[in-house]
This record gives C-alpha cells, structure tokens and sequence, in this order.
C-alpha cells in the first residue's frame, strides 16, 4: 500500500528470521512482505512476542534476516555485511528508542552532533547543525543541558533531533512513547506527526498502543511472525480484530 505514491524507500519480501538456541530452531518472523513508500508514517503493531522487534532490527539494519530479500533505496542489501550495513545505519536511518539512549554526560548539542562525527562534518558545522535541529524540536535554548537536566519528554525531543542529525531516508522507533506519561508521550508523538506532515520524513513506530497507532497512517499488525493486517488504521485494525489480511 502507498500513501501519496512516493518513491519506495525500502521493501522486504519473504523475509524469514529463525533463532537458534539449545531448544532447536524458532522462527520469529515467518515470510514478511512489506515495502514503505517515501512520506509514510507507518506503526507495527502486534501482542508481546509477535516479531515486532525483531522485524525492527531487519528494517534498521541491526540483524539480518535468515530468508528472503531485503532492498533499501532500491538497492539489494540482502547480501551486505556488518560493515556494509553499519555505515548504511549511519547514513540513511535515524534510531529513537524507548529509553532515549542519550550519552549521559553530553550536552544536548553534543548527544545531537554525535552521529555527524562519523559522516566527517566539521566541529563547526556539526554545532550549527545540531542547534538548527534542537530548535525544530523545540529544544531552544537547552543546547547546553544534559540529559539529567531535561525532563523525559525533552530527552526524547533530543533523541528525535539526534536521529534527524544525518537527514535519513528513514525514522526508525521502537516504542518512542513507552517510556513517557500520556500527555508528554502525545508531546512526542505531535512531533513525529509533524515531521511526516511538514518535512515529509518517513516514519515507522513501534507500539503496544492504540492511540499512537490511530496517529499514523497506515498499521502493519504482526501476529507469530505474519502480517496479519495492512492497512489504515480503522477502530478494528487498532483493536486487532476483524479485516483479514489481503496482500493484493
Ligand atoms: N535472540 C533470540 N533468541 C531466541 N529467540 C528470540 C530471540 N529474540 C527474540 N526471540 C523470540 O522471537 C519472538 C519474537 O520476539 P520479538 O522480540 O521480536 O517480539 P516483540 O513483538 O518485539 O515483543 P515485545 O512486544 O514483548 O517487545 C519471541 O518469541 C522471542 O522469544
Ligand atoms: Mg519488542
């Protein structure tokens, strides 16, 4: 499914994940087809032990699927290597996690200009790039605070800044709100919500709640590793019953 027709930022067909352990083999993901179109702001949603991270980790290019063929900016990345895919992660795919993952002792700027060290950005610019994001998150003036210094929800808009820092095809976050009250989790979440709509960034969450879900546009429902629904986000699909999963 497409929203606005964009251009396909990436695709996953047939896509397998097996775990091996003393107790044998267990698939977590059991023949994934998804693809996500330039501008969408997309949530997987799904019961405890359904795959969702696991499918997360393949999207973000943290582990790598057992089966099935993975494409990024039409580029086949099945066969990549750690290397391959770590500057992948580094140029193209911004990470925000439940806890934050700020660098305690960093000054909002710091934690902000982080990944730019790597890309080979000046001090300089790193600087100015990181307080132009700060202050598109509304983090004025608190380019100097370290994260214990910020309330959760600030910690959070820092980690959104931190993850737009190398301008990525993609926003990757694993339950951005789960570790937020409601109505600082909603602060968040009108902050994604605007960068899809205003700035076009395409945006995939992970959630257990329904209300985050009914603010994207479209939601992947994951159930033993299938896709068990695709589609917009109608009172059914947030509660998981009903429309079964048509992949034409
Ligand atoms: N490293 C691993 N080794 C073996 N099994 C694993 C491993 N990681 C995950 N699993 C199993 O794969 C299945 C999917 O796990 P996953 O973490 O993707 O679930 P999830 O949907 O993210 O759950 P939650 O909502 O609780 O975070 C689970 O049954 C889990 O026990
Ligand atoms: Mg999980």
């Amino acid at each position: 499914m497409t929203s606005g027709g964009g251009k396909r930022v990436l695709e996953l067909n047939g896509i397998v994940k097996d775990y091996a352990s003393e107790a044998g083999t267990f698939r977590a993901l059991d023949g994934v087809d998804v693809a996500v179109d330039q501008g969408e702001f997309l949530s997987i949603m799904g019961p405890s032990g359904s795959g969702k991270s696991t499918l997360m980790n393949i999207i973000g290019c943290l582990d790598s699927a057992t089966e099935g063929a993975y494409r990024f900016d039409g580029v086949d990345i099945s066969a990549y290597d750690e290397k391959a895919l770590a500057k992948l992660r580094n140029d193209s795919i911004g990470f925000v996690f439940q806890q934050f993952n700020l660098l305690p002792r960093l000054s909002s700027r710091a934690n902000v200009a982080l990944p730019l060290v790597y890309s080979g950005v000046s001090l300089k610019d790193r600087n100015a790039r990181a307080d132009e994001l700060l202050a598109l998150v509304g983090l004025e003036g608190k380019e100097l605070s370290r994260p214990s210094q910020l309330s959760g929800g600030q910690q959070q808009r820092v980690a959104v800044a931190r993850a737009l820092a190398n301008n990525p095809r993609l926003l990757l976050a694993d339950e951005p709100t789960g570790a937020l009250d409601t109505k600082t989790g909603a602060e968040v979440l009108a902050l994604f919500r605007d960068l899809n709509a205003a700035r076009g960034v395409t945006a995939v969450i992970v959630t257990h709640d329904p209300g985050v879900a009914a603010a994207t546009n479209r939601v992947v429902r994951i159930q033993d590793g299938r896709i068990t629904y695709d589609g917009p986000p109608t009172e059914q699909a947030l509660a998981g019953v009903g429309h079964a999963y048509d992949p034409a």
